[in-house]
C-alpha cells in the first residue's frame, strides 16, 4: 500500500507519499481499499499540529474516506469482504488502503457514489448535530451561514432548506455567492466588500437572523453577533480564519441571545444513539435529493499536497475528494 505518511506535523510540505506495509485486520478492525477521501478543515490543521486531537507519530492523515472492505478480523459482523463502505476514522484515509476500527465503518446503501459518501458524514453530520440539534431551527426561521461555499458551509445552505428556513449566505468572493444561490440560498452577502451589519440589516428588515452558523470566526464573528435577531442562537462551529473571537458578554445579555458550541466528534462519542438518528435522517434526505456533496473537484491522492494548497488559499467550492485508481 501506499500512503501520505506525516512524521513531522510542521505541516503539509513535511508530508511523504510513501510505501507500506499493508497491514491485517486484528478482532475488531477492517481493512478498507480507498477509493475516495475528502477534505476537511482539521485534516490540514491535524497536519500543522493545530488541531485538538494529536495522533501518536507517525500517522497518515484524512479523517473521512470511502471504499470496499478487504479484509475483516475476528467478531467483525456488520461489514464484510467486498462491501462498500464509509469510514470516519479520524485519521488514515490518504492513502491506497487503511485499518479502522469497525464500529466507525457504515456500509452504504445502494446508490451511493464512493465520492459522495467520502464527503458526506463529517460535513453533514455537524451541520445537523449544528442547526437542528443545537439551534433547534425552525421552518421560517432566517439562518445566516458564514464561510457559506465551503465544506460545512454549503451542507448548512442544504440542510436549512430542507427544514424549510429563509437562508442568507455570506461568502468572500461574488463567484462563492453564486454558487451559494444555485444551492438555493434565499439572499447572499459578499463580506469582502461592503458592510456585513448594515446587509444583515437590510436583508432581515432590521430583525437580524434567528441562528448564525459560523465556520470561520476571527473577525466577522462581533459584527455578526452584534446582528443577531432578539433569542438568537450564535453556532461556534469553527475558526477557519485563524483567530478565536473574544465577545462582550452585555450583547448576549442585550439579545436575549445564546452562543452556542458545536463538537460533532464528542457528541458522537457521547450520544451515539442520537448520532445514528440523525445520520439515518441524512442518508434518507441524500435518497431524496433534499441533500447532496457538492464537490468541487476530484484529484488523484498523489495530489493531495496540491489539494492542500487550494483549501489553506480559500479556493475551495463545496467538498476536494482525493481519488485512486
Ligand atoms: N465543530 C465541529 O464539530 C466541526 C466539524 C467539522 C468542521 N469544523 C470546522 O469548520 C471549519 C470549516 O471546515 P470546512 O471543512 O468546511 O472547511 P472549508 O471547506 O475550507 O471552508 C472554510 C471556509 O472558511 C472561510 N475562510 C475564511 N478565512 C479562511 C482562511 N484563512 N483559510 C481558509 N478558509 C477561510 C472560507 O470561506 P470564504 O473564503 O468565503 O471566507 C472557506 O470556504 C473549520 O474550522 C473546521 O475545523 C468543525
Amino acid at each position: 500500500m501506499h500512503a501520505w505518511l506525516c512524521e513531522n506535523p510542521i505541516g503539509v510540505e513535511a508530508l511523504a507519499w510513501k510505501e507500506l506495509p499493508t497491514p491485517d485486520p486484528k478482532a475488531g478492525e477492517v481493512r478498507v481499499a480507498i477509493r475516495a477521501a475528502s477534505l476537511n478543515f482539521p485534516d490540514l490543521l491535524i497536519v500543522q499540529n493545530k488541531y485538538q486531537m494529536k495522533p501518536p507519530l507517525p500517522f497518515v492523515p484524512g479523517s473521512e474516506y470511502a471504499g470496499v472492505v478487504e479484509a475483516v478480523g475476528d467478531g467483525v459482523a456488520h461489514v464484510k469482504v467486498g462491501d462498500a463502505v464509509a469510514a470516519f476514522g479520524g485519521t488514515g484515509g490518504f492513502g491506497t488502503h487503511a485499518v479502522v476500527n469497525a464500529a466507525l465503518v457504515m456500509p452504504l446503501p445502494a446508490g451511493f457514489p464512493f465520492d459522495d459518501a467520502s464527503a458526506f458524514v463529517l460535513t453533514y453530520a455537524t451541520t445537523h448535530h449544528a442547526l437542528i440539534d443545537r439551534a433547534a431551527l425552525k421552518a421560517g426561521e432566517t439562518v445566516l451561514v458564514l464561510g457559506a461555499a465551503g465544506g460545512v458551509g454549503t451542507a448548512a445552505i442544504q440542510i436549512a432548506k430542507a427544514v424549510g428556513a429563509r437562508v442568507i449566505a455570506a461568502a468572500s468572493s461574488d463567484e462563492k455567492c453564486a454558487l451559494c444561490r444555485e444551492l438555493g440560498a434565499d439572499a447572499t452577502i459578499n463580506y469582502s466588500s461592503g458592510n456585513i451589519r448594515d446587509e444583515i440589516k437590510n436583508l432581515t428588515g432590521g430583525k437580524g437572523p434567528d441562528v448564525v452558523y459560523d465556520p470561520v470566526g476571527g473577525d466577522l464573528a462581533e459584527p455578526v453577533f452584534r446582528s443577531i435577531a432578539w433569542r438568537g442562537r450564535y453556532l461556534v462551529v469553527g475558526f477557519a480564519q485563524g483567530g478565536i473571537p473574544a465577545l462582550p458578554w452585555n450583547l448576549a445579555l442585550l439579545k436575549g441571545a445564546s452562543i452556542v458550541g458545536v463538537f460533532w466528534g464528542e457528541f458522537a462519542r457521547r450520544e451515539p444513539k442520537a448520532n445514528a438518528k440523525a445520520l439515518a435522517e441524512l442518508a434518507q434526505w441524500y435518497a431524496q435529493g433534499k441533500v447532496k456533496p457538492v464537490i468541487d473537484s476530484r484529484l488523484p491522492m498523489e495530489q493531495l499536497p496540491r489539494a492542500f494548497e487550494r483549501m489553506g488559499t480559500r479556493q475551495v467550492r463545496g467538498k476536494l475528494v482525493m481519488t485512486n485508481g
